[in-house]
């Protein structure tokens, strides 16, 4: 599939989006469709290729979120079409809950090859991100025989019933809800711009870890917790980092007490933090990961947790999903994972990231509105506030923001309370970064100018 004439002018809004297509389309879709999605943009796409969406009206829109951080190669990446396309033709289905095919095998060696940790592994397949979590909350279980699970407060780890317990970050995902998969407790994750302790790093002496020793000896008895589960980089929270050395201590109560490490890596896996998992910034090794988005390459849905092998122990029956891993979504998932190491992308993310990141840092030096740029990689956040002294979020300004952006031709994505995630495909060219954070500075000046 070579390059389209439409991508050739960049990104452009000819039709005020939503355009009268789109408004056609949105209001079909809130006819029929479950109110539930949390639809931000009134976006219709058309077509995509490379980082560009041309919309139903004929926007071209260049797309620094990744179709929602699942597009690390892009959209309509040729070498993924073909991939999927030769698998489509000899064979789609084959129960692999049941039965056997080359695919799947091969998908799971490639993952356990590139996760951390030199021992022997074991892959399960699902359908989501969520999936895998459930999966991973599952066999923490199994494994240990302990009911308990500890997660973190801002956490976003999926939308089932499992997943949405170890959740935390918005009311909204809980409500009505109840009750939730019982043991679940969250702890404060270290969120150091905004230090629940009002603490800063690095003289804080990781009063947040003290917290959590405490909290064991009144609250959890640690001997019946089963896994600590975290994303290393929270994503839906807005790109929250961690300080160095925190995940190590985490791993250190871990291995005191005899809980597994899960790290939910379906935002920032496979190359998107400029490590193949973003948990190897802190040299951390856990004893099972997740993965999703970016491993279907926006093709199949696909999830997947990759665990010790010891640690996923469970008999015949203990879980198991019709469709998880499937074989077009593991033709597309095993191009992605070549494409990814033969063109470098990992490498690409940390260079391209650590360029983008010191642009955006001069920004929030001569800002009024950004509080606080934070990245690795590929993986950019911006937080919006009203004052830098008091921090109080700037929503209204990071929505108008996000609005300009789009006015301009640029998608950017809302996160946590009033944060940016900037966070394109590892494919993007040096030119197109340029062009994405110039637009991304034009919408935020014009904003300052507003309020
Ligand atoms: C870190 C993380 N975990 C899990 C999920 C859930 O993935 P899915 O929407 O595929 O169920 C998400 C989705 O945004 C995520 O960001």
């Amino acid at each position: 599939m070579s390059r389209p004439s439409w991508v050739k002018g960049g990104p452009r809004v000819i039709k005020k989006i939503p355009g009268p297509k789109a408004k056609e389309l949105v209001a079909r879709d809130e006819r029929v469709m479950s109110p539930s999605y949390t639809r931000a943009e009134p976006i219709a796409a058309e077509e995509g290729w490379g980082c560009y969406v041309r919309d139903l009206d004929g926007n071209v829109l260049l797309d620094l979120s990744s179709g929602m951080f699942v597009l690390n190669y892009g959209y309509s990446h040729p070498r993924i079409i073909r991939a999927v396309v030769r698998q489509a033709k000899k064979l789609t289905h084959f129960a692999g809950t049941d039965f056997y095919y080359p695919a799947q095998v091969e998908l799971a060696e490639r993952l356990v090859r590139i996760t951390p940790g030199d021992f022997p592994k074991r892959v399960y397949f699902g359908n989501s991100g969520a999936e895998a979590v459930e999966a991973a909350f599952k066999c923490a279980r199994w494994h240990t025989r302990r009911p308990r699970m500890l997660a973190f407060t801002g956490a976003f780890h999926g939308r089932t019933f499992g997943a949405m317990s170890l959740s935390s970050t918005n009311v909204l995902h809980h409500r009505y809800f109840s009750p939730l998969v019982p043991g679940v407790t969250h702890l404060p994750y270290p969120y150091c711009y905004r230090c629940p302790f009002g603490q800063s790093y690095p003289g804080c002496g990781f009063l947040c870890v003290e917290f959590i020793k405490d909290y064991l000896k009144k609250v959890v008895p640690p001997e019946e917790v089963a896994a600590v589960i975290a994303e290393p980089i929270q994503g839906n929270s807005g790109y929250i980092i961690p300080p160095p050395g925190y995940f190590q201590l985490i791993k250190e109560l871990c291995d005191e007490h005899g809980w597994l490490f899960i790290v939910d890596e379906v935002q920032t896996g496979l190359g998107r933090s400029g490590k193949m998992f973003a948990i190897e910034h802190w040299g951390v090794v856990p004893d099972i990961v997740c993965v999703a988005k970016a491993l279907s390459c926006g093709i199949a849905p696909i999830g997947a947790i990759i665990a010790k092998a010891e640690v996923m122990d469970w008999e015949p029956g203990a879980h198991a999903s019709t469709f998880g891993g499937n074989l077009v979504a593991c033709a597309a998932a095993i191009e992605g994972l070549k494409i990814l190491e033969e063109e470098n992308l990992v490498k690409r993310a940390a260079e391209l990231g650590e360029m983008a990141l010191k642009r955006l840092r001069e920004l929030e030096e001569n800002s009024r509105i950004v509080g606080e740029v934070r990245g690795m990689g590929l993986m950019l956040a911006v937080e919006i506030v009203k004052d830098k002294r008091t921090k109080v979020h700037g929503v209204k300004e990071r929505d108008m923001i996000v609005g300009e952006a789009l006015n301009r031709g640029l998608i950017v994505f809302r996160g946590g309370n009033a944060s940016i995630r900037i966070a394109p495909p590892l494919i993007i060219s040096r030119r197109e970064l340029d062009l994405g954070l110039d637009l991304f500075e034009e919408s935020l000046r014009e904003v300052e100018k507003k309020c």
